[in-house]
C-alpha cells in the first residue's frame, strides 16, 4: 500500500519515522507493507531520506491511483480541508492529526468518507498518542458517557507543573516553555485554552453524536494564573490544572474550559508535565482514565500510523463513526456550579453580607483575602463577584 504524507513538519516527520522503525510488526498487523510514496510540502528536505519523494503540488497525490492512505498533518483548516475532501473524493483513506479541522470539518468530512466508502480518522488529533477516538468509537458503545474531564493540552500542563514546583511566574515559565519547543513563538492557541477548547469540541461531538461547535464552548486559560494562585492553591492543598470538562445534563450537554483547583483525591491531580490524561464516566462503566504522552512528534505520530493500520485493515469497508452535521445547542455554562475560589480586596464583613458563608485560605497576599465559596452556580458567582467589586482573582473548585 502506498501512503502519501502531507506536511513534512514535526508529526509528518514523525510518521515517516515510525513507518520505518517499526517496519516490520506495522507490516505484519496491517496485512501489507506500508511505503511512503509522496511527502507534499511546500519545502524541498535536500539530504533528507525523503528527498526523492517530496512533491509541490496535491494533486500529484490525488491523481495517483497507487496512493490508498493519504495523512494530513499540515495543520490548520484551510489548505489542509481542500486537500483532505480531494483525497476523499478520490477514493483514498484519510487519517490527520488536525484538531482545528477535525473540530471545524468532521461531520463533513466523516459524511463524505461515509459516501464515498472509505475513512476519515483522526485520532492522533485528541491525547496525542493516547488512545480516545477509537475508544469512544468502538469501545465505550455500550454506555452513555456522561462525564469526559481531561488534561488536554500538554504545554499548559507543563508549565502549571513548572509554576507548582518551582513557584515560578507565568511569563518565566512560558519562556521556558519555548526554549524546550513545548510552546510554539506565538503560544495563544495553548495558553489561552483554544486547542483545548476544540479537543474537548471533538470528544463531545463524538460523545453525543452530533456537532459541537467550538465557538460555544466557555473557554479561559492560563494566561491569569500567577504565582500568588500556586501560593493559595498549595495552602488550600491544592493544585491548578487547566480542564476541559463535558458532562450530560437534564437537558443536554454542558461544555467548558477552565483552569480549576483538583483536590488531591482527583484523577488529574497528579498528571504533571507534558503528559494528558483523560476521565471518562459512564452510566454503565463507571469511571476510566486514558493516561500518557498527549503531545510531541512520535507519540502523536504513533496515533496517526495506528490510524494507518486500521485502514489498511478495513480498505474495503467505512468504519461507521456517529458525528453529524446535525448542530447541537449546548446548554448555557451559566447554569454550571462549583465552589469558587475567590482573591478580593475587599474585608470579611463585606464578603459575608454578599457570599453568606464562606471559608477563609490560610494564605493571604499583602492588601487581600482569599476564600472559598459555597457551591453556586456561574451566574449566581458572576453576579455576587460584581457586587463586590474588588475581586482580583477566581479560580473554580474541581469538588
Ligand atoms: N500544542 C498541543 C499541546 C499539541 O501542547 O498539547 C498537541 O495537540
Amino acid at each position: 500500500m502506498k501512503v502519501a504524507v502531507m506536511g513534512y513538519g514535526t508529526i509528518g516527520s514523525g510518521v515517516v519515522e515510525v513507518l520505518d522503525i517499526n517496519r516490520d510488526s506495522i507490516a505484519r498487523r496491517a496485512g501489507m507493507p506500508l511505503e511512503v510514496k509522496y511527502v507534499l510540502d511546500l519545502r524541498d528536505f535536500p539530504g533528507d531520506p525523503i528527498e526523492n519523494k517530496v512533491v509541490h503540488d496535491y494533486k500529484t497525490i490525488v491523481k495517483d491511483p497507487e496512493v490508498g492512505i493519504v495523512v494530513e498533518t499540515m495543520g490548520g483548516v484551510d489548505p489542509a480541508y481542500t486537500f483532505v475532501k480531494e483525497m476523499l473524493c478520490a477514493g483514498k483513506h484519510v487519517t490527520t492529526s488536525n484538531k482545528a479541522l477535525v473540530a471545524e470539518k468532521g461531520a463533513e468530512l466523516i459524511a463524505l468518507a461515509k459516501e464515498k466508502q472509505v475513512n476519515f480518522m483522526f485520532e492522533a488529533s485528541v491525547g496525542g498518542g493516547i488512545p480516545i477516538i477509537r475508544p469512544l468509537n468502538s469501545c465505550l458503545t455500550a454506555d452513555e458517557i456522561e462525564e469526559i474531564t481531561g488534561i488536554v493540552n500538554g504545554t499548559t500542563n507543563y508549565m502549571l507543573t513548572k509554576m507548582t514546583e518551582e513557584g515560578l511566574e507565568f511569563d518565566d515559565v512560558l519562556k521556558d516553555a519555548q526554549a524546550r519547543g513545548y510552546a510554539e513563538k506565538d503560544p495563544t492557541a495553548d495558553i489561552e485554552g483554544y486547542d483545548a477548547c476544540r479537543k474537548i469540541a471533538i470528544l463531545t461531538s463524538l460523545v453525543c453524536g452530533q456537532q459541537v461547535d467550538f465557538e460555544d464552548i466557555y473557554t479561559e486559560g492560563i494566561t491569569k494564573i500567577t504565582a500568588a494562585d500556586i501560593r493559595y492553591a498549595d495552602a488550600l492543598g491544592r493544585r491548578i490544572k487547566l480542564l476541559a470538562q463535558s458532562r450530560k445534563v437534564k437537558d443536554g450537554y454542558v461544555a467548558m474550559v477552565a483552569p480549576f483547583l483538583l483536590p488531591e483525591n482527583h484523577p488529574l491531580y497528579s498528571v504533571n508535565d507534558v503528559f494528558n490524561a483523560i476521565f471518562v464516566h459512564g452510566n454503565v462503566l463507571g469511571d476510566a482514565m486514558f493516561y500518557g504522552s498527549g503531545a510531541g512528534k512520535l507519540p502523536t505520530a504513533s496515533a496517526v500510523v495506528a490510524d494507518i493500520v486500521e485502514i489498511a485493515k478495513h480498505m474495503d469497508t467505512n468504519i461507521a463513526v456517529e458525528w453529524s452535521s446535525q448542530k447541537l445547542q449546548l446548554v448555557d455554562s451559566a447554569g454550571m456550579e462549583h465552589r469558587f475560589f475567590v482573591r478580593a480586596h475587599a474585608n470579611r464583613d463585606e464578603i459575608a453580607q454578599i457570599f453568606s458563608a464562606v471559608t477563609y485560605t490560610a494564605e493571604a497576599e499583602p492588601g487581600e483575602i482569599g476564600f472559598v465559596t459555597e457551591r453556586m452556580s456561574e451566574a449566581d458567582y458572576a453576579a455576587k463577584a460584581a457586587e463586590l467589586g474588588t475581586v482580583v482573582g477566581m479560580i473554580r473548585m474541581a469538588d
